[in-house]
């Protein structure tokens, strides 16, 4: 509460400073490190130069801690209990959609994911260290949902800032999405980091968020909006496919 009322009190400017409630997961600290995908304790160690963010230039604190350009007074500091990168943590996702026919809706793919949020979210994960965004996308696109589309085209449709439940005012993810249109249905089948993969019909994005509820209610689980910002993504891309 102290630290409440301090930060409350204090000038704007000074605000990153003195901000003292700071938190980094024994995950990332230690199996994070060790695996590759945490930086070192000390974010000066870190080269942002090989690390741009979507969002424009980096700014930093006194300590060298980038600052999350969409930060607010109630994010806790540091890196927060699962993100393993100071400043901008990068994903990959895939908006697959299927052409609508004369008799069909077009439909979405969606994953549950397995990372306890169990909420429905478009396939997609985090970019591995020096592999190629295009890559990540399609191995998580396999891994999740079993569907191979390395060889098929797609279209940008996002670069960015991902408003996501694990972002701190020093670590926060960024996504690039791409779409698929196809003119055939494959048959998803979840693997690794999903528990359940498949299709809703998405003539638009409130009927598609009301049918993954409404399966939910079905299954006597609460009814939940998607993962992250991801109604935005398939909104993005419906709006691209009417363009
Ligand atoms: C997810 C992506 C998501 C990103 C940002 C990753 O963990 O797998 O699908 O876009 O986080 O929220």
């Amino acid at each position: 509460m102290r630290q409440t009322a301090e930060i409350r009190g204090c000038r704007p400017e000074d605000r990153d400073e003195i901000y003292t409630y700071r938190l980094t997961g024994q995950v990332v600290l230690t199996v994070g490190v060790e695996e590759g995908w945490a930086d070192p304790t000390d974010p000066r160690k870190v080269d942002f130069r090989k690390r741009p963010s979507f969002m424009g230039p980096i700014e930093f604190d006194n300590a060298g801690k980038p600052l999350n350009p969409h930060r607010t007074d109630y994010m806790l500091g540091d890196r927060g209990a699962l993100l393993g990168k100071w400043g901008p943590n990068n994903a990959a996702d895939s908006v697959v959609f299927t052409k609508p026919t004369a008799i069909a809706e077009r439909k979405v793919l969606l994953i549950r994911r397995s990372d306890g949020s169990h909420q429905w979210a478009v396939p997609g994960g985090m970019v591995n260290p020096g592999e190629q965004v295009s890559a990540a996308a399609s191995r998580e696109l396999r891994e999740e949902a079993n569907i191979d589309l390395s060889k098929m085209e797609s279209k940008l449709i996002y670069e960015g800032y991902v408003d996501d439940p694990r972002n701190t005012r020093n670590s926060w993810m960024e996504t690039t999405a791409r779409m698929f249109e196809l003119d055939y249905t494959p048959q998803p089948r979840a693997g690794t980091d999903a528990i359940d993969a498949r299709w809703f019909d998405c003539s638009d994005v409130e009927s598609l968020i009301r049918a993954t509820q409404e399966y939910d209610v079905s299954l006597g689980l609460e009814p939940q909006p998607l993962y992250a910002d991801h109604h935005l993504l398939v909104g993005r891309g419906l709006l691209m496919l009417a363009a």
